[in-house]
């Protein structure tokens, strides 16, 4: 498909500093059109709204354990996570949202993509466009050649740009839930616990989390055989440890660049491409 999207004037990190921004501050009153995105994640859903000029102005999210290997699999929860999220932007920016684009994993067949679509519809929004997740990433990204890497909670998904063209996709599982299985067991704590240990002190358990990175830098290399001399960008909130990138750089001896708050890459995308 035709991605339309927005087309940057500023850096990604200018954007994505942006979105942040919107977590902190009270939403600024929004004139004229709007864009939403939503992006349905395997821990949270998220819901982006720019302005007409696609500039960042409000980012909710919900936990909801929406996917798992790139398919639907709480359909009702989702839906309503995607209810509540529309509710809260409606609160926060004064306006209806009437519409949005949905993201799909990469890799996924047409009737699995189409269910992150009826999450939408059943949910009250017109669904503007339903994207993939890399392409939606690369939007903001703007990768020419490259590798774009988007790890989130429960799986690495790869696209494959060359001369800003997206030539290859694929997916595995793998991803911060499972540094966090990782961390729990080596500190014998539950499961949540290690998920706030490694926002809290990730760059702490850095030596215990290395062996979990490495895996996860071996699936971005496996699944982009054939294109080794790219460089790797990372998407997504699974590797927003600090030290992370270095880990996965120094193990594929490759470049890899890193952006802020990376696990909104993906959703800002997505409100971009709902023109
Ligand atoms: N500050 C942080 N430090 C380390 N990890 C973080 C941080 N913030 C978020 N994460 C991790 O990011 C993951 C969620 O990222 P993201 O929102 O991109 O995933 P998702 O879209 O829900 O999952 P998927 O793309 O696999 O379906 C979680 O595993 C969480 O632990
Ligand atoms: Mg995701």
């Amino acid at each position: 498909m035709t991605l339309t999207a927005v087309r940057p004037a500023q850096s990604a990190g200018y954007y994505l500093d942006r979105v942040a921004r919107t977590l902190e501050a009270a939403p600024l009153p929004l004139s004229g059109e709007i864009h939403a995105g939503v992006d349905l994640g395997t821990s949270t859903v998220v819901l982006t709204v720019t302005d007409g000029d696609g500039l960042p102005a409000f980012v909710a999210t919900e936990p909801c354990e929406a996917l798992r290997d790139g398919v639907v699999v709480d359909f009702g929860g989702a839906v309503e996570a995607v209810t509540r999220l529309v509710e809260t932007a409606a609160a926060g920016t004064g306006h209806r949202i009437g519409a949005a684009a949905v993201g799909y994993p990469p890799g996924i067949g047409p009737s699995e993509s189409r269910a992150c679509r009826f999450v939408l519809e059943r949910a009250g929004l017109d669904c503007t466009a339903l994207v993939d997740e890399v392409s939606a990433a690369n939007a903001v990204l703007c990768i020419g050649d490259g590798v774009l890497v988007d790890v989130g909670a429960g799986s690495t998904g790869v696209g494959i740009f060359r001369g800003g063209e997206l030539v290859g996709v694929a997916d595995v599982a793998g991803g911060g839930h499972h540094l966090n299985l990782i961390l729990a067991g080596a500190l014998g704590t539950s499961v949540e616990e290690a998920e706030r240990r490694k926002r809290t002190d990730g760059a702490d358990h850095l030596p215990i989390l290395r062996p979990g990175l490495e895996r996860i830098a071996v699936s971005i290399d496996r699944l982009s055989t054939g294109h080794g001399s790219l460089p790797v960008h990372l998407a997504g909130g699974g590797l927003m440890l600090p030290g992370a990138a270095e880990v996965v750089s120094q193990y594929l001896a490759r470049e890899v660049v890193e952006y802020p708050h990376a696990l909104y890459i993906t959703p800002l995308g997505l409100a971009w491409s709902s023109q």
